[in-house]
């Protein structure tokens, strides 16, 4: 696949170093709650979500370099958040993320929910310092913080979530799977796609075909989860795998099984590669759904 990995590898170490930044300590912080976030944020994890980010703003006039970076950080804490709220006793009960045990084996369970909540507070925060850094119109701004709060709230991501613990009483296990998975993940691909189109000052027209390419990819992408999580070794993929079927989860593999499930990831692909234009970002969605980790 022709991606341009010099240029990745700096924007990736860009990055870390703006999420350091981000993170660094202050006499304001209390220090176990610094560590907690740091150990849920920095060195580890495929950072996929802002190198949507940054593809996407790559299809337009690319913004500042602090803009980008700062945006794609956004996307990334927020993401953190989600995944260490996501492996608690009481959630998915995962000790294993990222290569390392989880936020909450190794701080507790209290000063983990407080890293949650602070590394949301802390993503909402650099998306504001991101978007003062650019151009936009005030009115394009205000528009974007609400699409990442309502990405992050209870009619996307949380919602997702709260499905994904306690599915609602539907008839089709089909209909609420997705339902649960166009939330708990898919949202944020959108919110991605929607971030980095804008800062490169997309119109309203590509940035809805962009969106409807993240749903897919979205779906594709929790697909891919899904098969992984049953047939993946924990040294590849830095948490425990089978955790889904011992949980009990409404998934892609455990409705459609392996194979079909497989096949749902390469068609919402398909779907998501016919809406994206050739170039970079084609190139990543195809990366991300055809992963192994
Ligand atoms: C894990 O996302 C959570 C899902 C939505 C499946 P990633 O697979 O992108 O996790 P990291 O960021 O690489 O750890
Ligand atoms: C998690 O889905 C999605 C969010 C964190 C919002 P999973 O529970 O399948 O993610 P993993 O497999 O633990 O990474
Ligand atoms: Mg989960
Ligand atoms: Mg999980
Ligand atoms: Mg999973």
């Amino acid at each position: 696949m022709p991606v341009d990995t010099g240029k990745e590898i700096i924007f990736l170490a860009d990055l870390e170093s703006t999420l350091s930044e981000l993170l660094a300590e202050s006499p304001n912080h209390h220090p176990r709650l610094q560590q907690a976030m740091n150990h849920a944020i920095l060195g580890g994890g495929k950072r996929l979500r802002p190198l949507l980010v940054k593809a996407a703003s790559e299809l337009g006039e690319p913004p500042s370099q602090d803009a980008l970076l700062r945006a794609a950080a956004s996307v990334e804490l927020l993401h953190g958040y989600s995944l260490v709220h996501d492996d608690l006793p009481s959630m998915d009960d995962d000790d294993f993320r990222r290569g390392k045990p989880s936020c909450h084996v190794v701080f507790g369970e209290a000063m983990a929910i407080l890293a949650g909540d602070a590394l949301q507070a802390l993503a909402f925060e650099t998306l504001a310092m991101a978007l003062s850094d650019t151009s936009l119109a005030e009115g394009r701004k205000v528009d974007l913080i609400r699409r990442f709060a309502m990405s992050a709230g209870p009619s996307q991501l949380v919602g997702g979530q709260a499905a994904d613990m306690e599915p609602r009483l539907v008839d089709d296990p089909g209909e609420e799977l997705v339902w649960i998975h166009e939330r708990k993940t898919a949202a944020l691909f959108r919110l991605c796609l929607r971030l980095g189109g804008s800062l490169g000052g997309l119109d309203d027209e590509p940035l809805e075909q962009l969106e409807k390419a993240a749903w897919h990819l979205g779906l594709a992408f929790q697909a891919t989860d899904d098969v992984l999580d049953r047939s993946a070794e924990l040294d590849e993929l830095g948490k425990t795998p089978g955790k889904d079927e011992a949980l009990g989860k409404l998934t892609f593999a455990e409705l459609h099984g392996e194979e079909r499930a497989r096949e749902l990831a390469e068609e919402h692909l398909a779907k998501a590669m016919e809406l994206l234009p050739e170039g970079s970002l084609a190139d990543l969605a195809i990366r991300l759904v055809r992963r192994h980790r």
